[in-house]
């Protein structure tokens, strides 16, 4: 079987995905139209043209413009039904799914409009594709603590069906303590906690992740590498890391795709995973992105990172053991 089969047929969870970041510009237009908004780009390829960034805030400005568009449930729905189409087409089968309410509420658009559409998109993704999923509700860190409070508060009625909390947005100058009574509280609540950390960020702030947010995955976490004892607690203490290879590239976190870390993160013991991020913005989704390091990887390493994805999920223990041993058993019919 050549590479590109053996990694579509590859049973993968996704843990890295903003939902708002799957939001592909023919989509954008569609939306812009059904709901009467404008749109401040002519054509769809003039939008995609402007997909060019030299750091995280350049997306970060275009990713949030570009999320103006959706207003309804149906919006919601759709956009996470189309994530779910190119997923389950990858060979996705389960999902941790991202989203940003403060970039919705913020114009007015309820929590619940937000919430209950994604939801609905995520129930017809399991009736259409069987891919089970979860959402993860993401603090923005550029805005104040006070802010996040107000969202986990808004976000009380649905906290059953809610798996944890994350943090993202600009990170250099909000470092993860900024964050820690929020994080307390919603550990307090039982939510599982994931924090960006490490991306542009320096080693000091996935330490802060750890120690201060408590989290139970990291983030990207590229430069924890830069820390050598940093990077021996990681894999001492098996903490997944959600790395997304297309999008290091495009944010310039890493200058050459063929020097990306991720065999050295594996050499090292880490407990890596492949992720697409913003798919629709960085070039590709998940498969793209392992076909991206495929050069600096082994076969093993493949099935390593597909069966890291189900270690690293937040599904229950059986779960997890029926998704690995599907890993392995792929991996066994295609040698
Ligand atoms: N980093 C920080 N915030 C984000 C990202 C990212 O890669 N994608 C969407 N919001
Ligand atoms: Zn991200």
């Amino acid at each position: 079987m050549n590479l590109d089969s053996f990694i579509a047929g590859l049973p993968k969870a996704e843990l890295h995905i903003h939902i708002e970041g799957s939001l592909e510009p023919e989509m954008a237009f569609a939306l812009a139209r059904r709901n009467r908004v404008s749109i401040p780009f002519p054509t769809v390829e003039a939008l995609r043209d402007a997909y060019s960034f030299s750091r995280l805030q350049d997306f970060l400005d275009i990713y949030y413009q570009g999320a103006q568009v959706l207003l309804t449930e149906e919006d919601f729905h759709d956009l996470a039904l189309a994530y779910f189409d190119q997923a389950a087409a990858d060979g996705v089968v389960h999902a941790e799914m991202f989203f940003d309410p403060q970039t919705h509420t913020a114009r007015g658009v309820p929590f619940q409009v937000v919430a209950d559409g994604l939801l609905a998109g995520m129930a017809a993704a399991k009736a259409k594709h069987g891919v089970s999923s979860k959402l993860i509700l993401c603090f923005l860190r550029h805005l104040p603590e006070d802010d996040a409070f107000a969202t986990l508060k808004a976000a009380e009625p649905w906290l059953d069906r809610i798996a944890g909390v994350g943090l993202d947005s600009s990170e250099l100058g909000h470092p993860p303590e900024n964050f820690a009574r929020v994080f307390a509280a919603a550990g307090d609540i039982g939510l599982k906690r994931v924090a960006h950390a490490g991306e542009e960020g320096p080693p000091a702030y996935v330490v802060q992740a750890l120690d201060v947010l408590h989290v139970d995955r990291l983030d990207h976490g590229n430069r924890a590498l830069e820390d050598d004892a940093l990077t021996a607690r990681l894999a001492r203490e098996a903490m997944t890391l959600t790395v997304c290879p297309l999008s290091n590239h495009k944010l310039c976190v890493v200058d050459d795709l063929a020097d990306h870390p991720i065999a050295r993160m594996l050499r090292l013991g880490l407990r890596a995973t492949i992720n697409s991020d913003d798919p629709a913005f960085f070039g590709g989704y998940i498969n793209a992105n392992y076909r991206a390091v495929t050069d600096l990887l082994t076969r093993e390493d493949l099935i390593t990172l597909a069966r890291n994805s189900f270690l690293g999920s937040f599904l229950g223990p059986e779960d997890i053991a029926r998704h690995v041993a599907a890993v392995d058993a792929f991996a066994t019919r295609a040698k």
